[in-house]
């Protein structure tokens, strides 16, 4: 996995859909703290079980998130594609990663660090409100299955 720890322009996080609610001042404050990761196809993003250090934003390809039965076999519980994001979850409640996500064609990532993260929701409750209602809508599909 390749990893740029340098900041985004302002264009790429204005089309962020989860950073839509913020001013300039506050994307400018983002793109000092967010990095970027280029992963190729079938790459592990995150794996179940790990200790959580980051949220992702996928900019660009497709990611399945999932999980393995007890024979071994993969469950795929959801499919993510461009604008959406991942790895909330370990950061909220501090608890290892809950499902692996697994690039599933060559994709693009921007990340924030637990701290840069935890900053952003407490400075911006429109971020905050986005990511709870992706977690209640992740939650009714979950429950649908
Ligand atoms: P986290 O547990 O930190 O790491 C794995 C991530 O996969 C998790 O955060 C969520 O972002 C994502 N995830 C887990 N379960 C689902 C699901 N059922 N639907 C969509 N995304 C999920």
């Amino acid at each position: 996995m390749v990893a740029t720890p340098v900041g985004f322009s302002l264009v790429v996080l204005r089309n962020v859909a989860l950073f839509s609610g913020l001013d300039d001042l506050e994307l400018e404050k983002l793109s000092k703290v967010s990095g970027r990761k280029r992963v190729e196809r079938g790459a592990f993003v995150v794996r179940a079980g790990e200790s959580t250090d980051s949220l992702y934003v996928l900019l660009a390809g497709r990611a399945k998130v999932t999980n393995t039965d007890e024979d071994g076999r993969e469950i795929i519980l959801a499919w993510l594609g461009p604008g959406e994001f991942f790895g909330e979850m370990g950061l909220i409640d501090g608890s290892p990663r809950s499902a692996n996500v697994v690039a599933a064609e060559a994709c693009e990532l921007l990340f924030l660090s637990k701290d840069a993260f935890q900053r952003c929701l407490q400075d911006n409750f429109q971020v905050a409100q986005k990511l709870m209602k992706t977690l209640v809508l992740r939650l009714r599909e979950a429950d649908r299955k």
